[in-house]
């Protein structure tokens, strides 16, 4: 039951030259023009990425991918249920997304706009990157993860859970935050979860990680945003839970992307884990 993976992501920007720099000379990911938008392609799929040029920045939706018909129509069904408004989105929408089927809600609990979908449209070409990467672990572990804070940390996870399919994997505790991080496939961790604070608005998202299929994608790409002047939030370092290896840049939207390598897939015999630290090494915080 539930979702099966992250799908897409859609995003509104207002620095859409900075954007453009960054998915296409740092992650090498090939751009797909079309009226008001850029879509990107990283694997099979049409696209995974969304860029429309507005004058905010904002996360217009995340795509979870259902994989059959009928699935979708009970996670609808169950999300009706709790009284949630779902909105069955017509051909145009279908279109600009290249799904099959496609439903939108507003989550009860993180608060942003999701969408639910299957029938992803593949294409029979060859994924071509802007730059010389061997491209990203997606398939059914999906395009990666996403981390958001939310108001009632508890109820969330409950929600993501009961409703939305997912499992947790593993807990991380420190700094007097707590992180739950959960999965809807072998991917360690689709969606984690945060307790929000001062400075950490609930409904926002911290960042989103996809993950590449070499190390040395990872390498060069660090040098490419120390050489273009881009943010480096977190250096360079290997998760204690999902034991990927990775470091965290600012996106000209302020959210953080995480590009990262070697991410621990689990099976159904996965046991739950408590951490005292989100590292092994590394990952220090750019001046802390
Ligand atoms: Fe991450």
């Amino acid at each position: 039951m539930g979702v099966d993976s992250l799908g897409y992501m859609a995003l509104k920007v207002s620095k859409l030259d900075a954007w453009r720099a960054l998915l296409e000379q740092v992650f090498g990911m090939e751009p797909r023009e079309r009226d008001g938008a850029i879509d990107y392609r990283i694997d099979s799929y049409h696209h995974r990425l969304t860029l429309t040029l507005d004058t905010t920045d904002s996360v217009e939706a995340i795509g979870w991918e259902v994989g059959t018909s009928e699935k979708l129509a009970a996670l609808v069904d169950r999300l009706k249920g709790l009284g949630v408004a779902v909105v069955e989105e017509g051909p145009a929408l279908r279109a600009q997304r290249k799904v099959k089927e496609l439903y939108s809600f507003t989550c009860p609990m993180i608060g942003n706009r999701q969408e639910l979908y299957y029938g992803p449209l593949i294409s029979n070409t060859p994924f071509a990157p802007s730059r010389g990467i061997s491209g990203y672990k997606t398939g059914t572990l999906g395009l990666g993860h996403v981390v958001y804070w939310v108001k009632d940390l508890a109820a969330s996870v409950k929600f993501y859970q009961d409703v939305m399919g997912f499992a947790i994997s593993d807990y991380i505790a420190w700094d007097d935050n707590d992180a739950v991080f959960m999965h809807c496939n072998k991917r360690h961790h689709t969606l984690a979860l945060m307790q929000d604070g001062p400075n950490t608005p609930a409904g926002e998202l911290m960042h989103l990680m996809v993950e590449a299929n070499s190390y040395d994608d990872v390498g060069y790409g660090y040098d490419l945003v120390r050489d273009m002047g881009i943010p480096v939030m977190i250096e360079p370092g290997k998760h204690s839970n999902d034991h990927m290896q990775s470091f965290y840049l600012q996106t000209p939207s302020g959210f953080w992307l995480e590009y990262g390598y070697g991410g621990l897939e689990i099976g159904p015999d996965w046991e739950i884990r408590n951490y005292d630290a989100p590292m092994l090494w590394g990952h220090r915080f750019v001046g802390g």
